[in-house]
Order: C-alpha cells, then structure tokens, then sequence
C-alpha cells in the first residue's frame, strides 16, 4: 500500500520504517529540512536499536522516501498517519495538541475522499472529533478518520512496532477501519489482537496505559520514602509483593523515577484534560504520582548534599543521562534533573552515557562531559547512577579510581555485594544498606 507519516520524530521515523519493512510504499513528511537530510542519507536522528540498518534497508529497496512537505504523490496514499509531537503546553499543563492540527490542515488541503486519515500521535480524548470538523471545513468533505495510539517503548521501538502486545482501532463507523487493518495484515496474522473501539476509548487507551505504569512506579517510589523513613527496605518489598499475580513484579523497582518524552507529559495532560471535561477530581491521584516521582530527584540531591557537606566544588561522577537504558532521548530525564541540580549549586557534575552526549552537549553545553565511566569516576567525591545502562551495571568498581568510594545508586540495579566488597559504600534509594 502506498501510505504517508506525518512528522518524523521517535515514532514517525520508527513507523515510517516499519511500515516499510512490511512491504508498503511509505513517504515521510517533516518540515524539518535537516532531518530530511539525514534520513535520506541513512542516519536517524536519534539512537535506536536497529533502526539505521531497517531504515538503510527500505532506501536500498526504494520502500521509503521523505520530503518537506505534501505534493500530488504523497497526496495519493491510502493512508496518512499522523506522528507529530503533542508536548505539554509551555504555559500550562495540557497537552499542546497545535502539531497535529497544522498537521492535519496541510493535510486537508490536498487529501482524497477515499484516503484514511490515522492518527498516531497521543493525544487528549475528544481530539479526533475536533480533528473531523477542522479537516472537513478545510478540504469540503467529511474524512475518514481511525485513531490509532502508539505503544512503542524506546529502546525496542522497531520491535515493538513489528510485534505489538495489542493494536487498538478507534473510529465513528468500523468500515472506515479497513485499509488500516489491511496495512497490518503481517503483524496481525501473526496473532496481535486487534481491537476495534469507538474513538474516544481509543484516544484513552494510550494516556491511562501510561497513567497505571506511572501510577505503578511512584506507588513503589511512595513505599521508598515510607522504607526510607521507617528503616525498611523497599526493593525487597517490590520483590514480595511483586509475587502477587494479581500485582506482578513489572514497574515495581524503586529509584529515580520515570521520564521521557511520554509519561510526564502524559499525565500532565491526562489530569488537564479531566480538569475541562469537569472530572478532574477522579484524577487528582495523578497530580500526587507526578509529585511523588519528582521528589526522587530531589531526594537524590539532597543524599549528595548530606554527604558531601557542600556540594560547591565537589566533582560528582554522573553514569547515565538518557532517561532510560538504550535511548539517546533527555526529554524530562530524571537523570538530567538531577545533574543540573548539582551543577547549579556548584558541583563539578562529570557525566558519561554511552549514547547520549551529543545531544547533550548541544542543549547544555555547560555540562560537562567524560568518555568513559572510568574517566567520570576518576578523583570524584560521588558517583551516581542515573541510568541503568548494562555497561554500568556490568562495571568492575575495583576498576575505578575515585577520591571518595561512595555511589547512590539511583535505579536499585547495582550488585550491592560485590560494590562493597570493593570497598564501595553504596546508597539507594528506599534500602537501608548500612
Ligand atoms: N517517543 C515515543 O516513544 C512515543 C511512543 C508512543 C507515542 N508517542 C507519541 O507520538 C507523538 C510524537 O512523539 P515523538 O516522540 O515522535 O515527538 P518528536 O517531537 O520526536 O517528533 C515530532 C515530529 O513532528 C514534526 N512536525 C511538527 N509539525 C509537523 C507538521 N505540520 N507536519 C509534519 N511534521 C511535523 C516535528 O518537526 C518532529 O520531527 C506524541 O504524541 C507522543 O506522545 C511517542
């Protein structure tokens, strides 16, 4: 099938790209001219496993193509799918859904009667309904509209797209939903699930996923400050109650937190978003989740504080920036949080990721930077791990030549054993290892 994605970030280009190595025809739209560059040559803008090779792949065999804008080839795809960014609004907390609708303007002034619209992007429930009548005023007919929420997870997204736990279908009429469910007949033969929803339980099914696996991660946040308070130990308590079945182990390990380019916002949006449908009381709990997983990043400030007296001068080995292992992405990492905590009250923050510092050099130059873990941890009076890269997890702590041998480990991933028998005194988070 011949078929356009619209904004080639994280999820545009992984879609793009899958969507190519199931067979179809797929033109990428980004008015982005520097990105458009850099796909055509091959390279993704961001780290993701596997996705330069299946991106080099479907140029080798002409599967995909990009372009800046739309024009009478792009017009004629079946299907248009809709991955422009919903960020949270600078001024408030709800998601700033102005993307998708210059998006789907652009779109409405060349789009055909018998093209499917598909939006991809996470989006405040009630949008697709708005999107309809913006498209419709624009282009003269009533479009065919699915909404179709992305569950990729950084870090496996090619993987996660070609294979997904479930894909969701919403739409006013399930008819229009056809050419949608042709263009995944290889992943759903394979056995995906699909469900065929109205629009607005589609819409939601994105935003309250990430509402329970946030809510799940500040629950067991909430449990290390109690541990930290009353002397218990809060991974060995994810561990016992992680062996309910009807709780299950995932998302129950306490540390730093979550972050990204999705959950955070996410909430924020979700809780704005009940606020104007005038519900917003049955979401206050996720004002506090937002609150709870925030405070571990302080937490961790105020650990370094208390035990390096000052932090003014104090050079603090940062391993790990991403806001998770095998991502390049700092949007809202807790990692980044905390660094730049240091750092503004004078601490000598010297951090290392295997992926990332590119692009944090480019947003904060200011920061400094190490090429290894060896290098950040030399003559540091404090390591902190901020990422649970397998590098990290996997180093030798004998290996390190520190001034002081203290590390807060910040993901609860770290061989608390073989740190100490190295001499290491290691702090995590909602453990009392002393
Ligand atoms: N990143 C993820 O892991 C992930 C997973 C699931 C869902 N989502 C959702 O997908 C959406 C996109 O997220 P992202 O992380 O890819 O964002 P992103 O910011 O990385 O990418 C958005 C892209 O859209 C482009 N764009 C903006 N306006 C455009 C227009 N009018 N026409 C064409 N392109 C335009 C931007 O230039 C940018 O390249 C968001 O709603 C997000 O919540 C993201």
């Amino acid at each position: 099938m011949k078929i356009s994605v619209i904004g080639l970030g994280y999820l545009g280009v992984t879609h793009a790209v899958a969507m190519a190595a199931l067979g179809h025809e797929v033109i990428g739209i980004e008015p982005d001219q520097n990105k458009i560059l850099a796909l055509k040559s091959g390279t993704v803008p961001f780290y993701e496993l596997g996705l330069k090779e299946a991106l080099a792949k479907a140029i080798a065999t002409e599967k995909i193509s990009f372009q800046h804008q739309h024009d009478e080839r792009s017009a004629s795809a079946q299907i248009h799918f809709i991955c422009v960014g919903t960020p949270q609004s600078i001024d408030n907390h709800a998601a700033d859904t102005s993307y998708v609708f210059t998006a789907a303007s652009q779109l409405a002034t060349v789009l055909k009667p018998d093209s499917l619209v598909v939006g991809k992007s996470t989006v405040p429930v009630g949008t697709a309904a708005n999107l309809i009548q913006t498209i419709e005023s624009i282009a003269g007919f009533t479009p065919s509209v699915c909404w179709n929420p992305e569950f990729l997870r950084e870090g496996t997204a090619l993987e996660d797209s070609l294979k997904p736990d479930r894909i969701v279908i919403g739409s006013d009429n399930e008819a229009v939903n056809k050419p949608l469910i042709e263009c995944y007949q290889d992943i759903l033969t394979q056995g995906v699930p699909l469900l065929e929803l109205d629009l607005a339980t589609a819409e939601l099914v994105k935003v309250s996923a990430n509402a329970f696996l946030a809510t799940k991660i500040s629950f067991i946040n909430a449990m290390a400050e109690i541990a930290e308070a009353s002397g218990a130990d809060a991974v060995k308590l994810a561990e016992a109650i992680g062996m309910d079945n009807r709780i299950g182990k995932s998302f129950l390990r306490t540390g730093i937190g979550f972050g990204g380019g999705c959950l955070p916002k996410d909430i924020r949006g979700f809780i704005a978003r009940a606020d104007e449908l005038g519900v917003g009381s049955s979401l206050n709990f996720l004002t506090e989740v937002d609150q709870i997983n925030l405070r571990r990043r302080q937490r961790v400030v105020d650990l370094a504080t208390n035990e390096l007296g000052t932090l003014k001068n104090k050079t603090i080995a940062m391993l790990g920036i991403s806001f998770k292992p095998d991502s390049d992405d700092l949007r809202d990492s807790p990692a980044l949080e905390i660094a730049l905590k240091l750092h503004a009250r004078g601490a000598i923050v010297n951090i290392h990721d295997p992926v990332s510092l590119e692009s944090l050099h480019k947003k904060h130059p200011a920061l400094t930077t190490s090429t290894s873990a060896l290098e950040a941890c030399r003559d540091s009076d404090l390591a902190i791990l901020g990422t649970e890269w397998k590098e990290y997890i996997d180093l030798a702590p004998e290996s390190l030549s520190p001034k002081t041998k203290i590390i807060i480990d910040g993901r609860n991933v770290l061989n608390v054993e073989k740190w100490q028998a190295a001499g290491w005194r290691v702090i995590a988070l909602g453990r009392n290892l002393h």
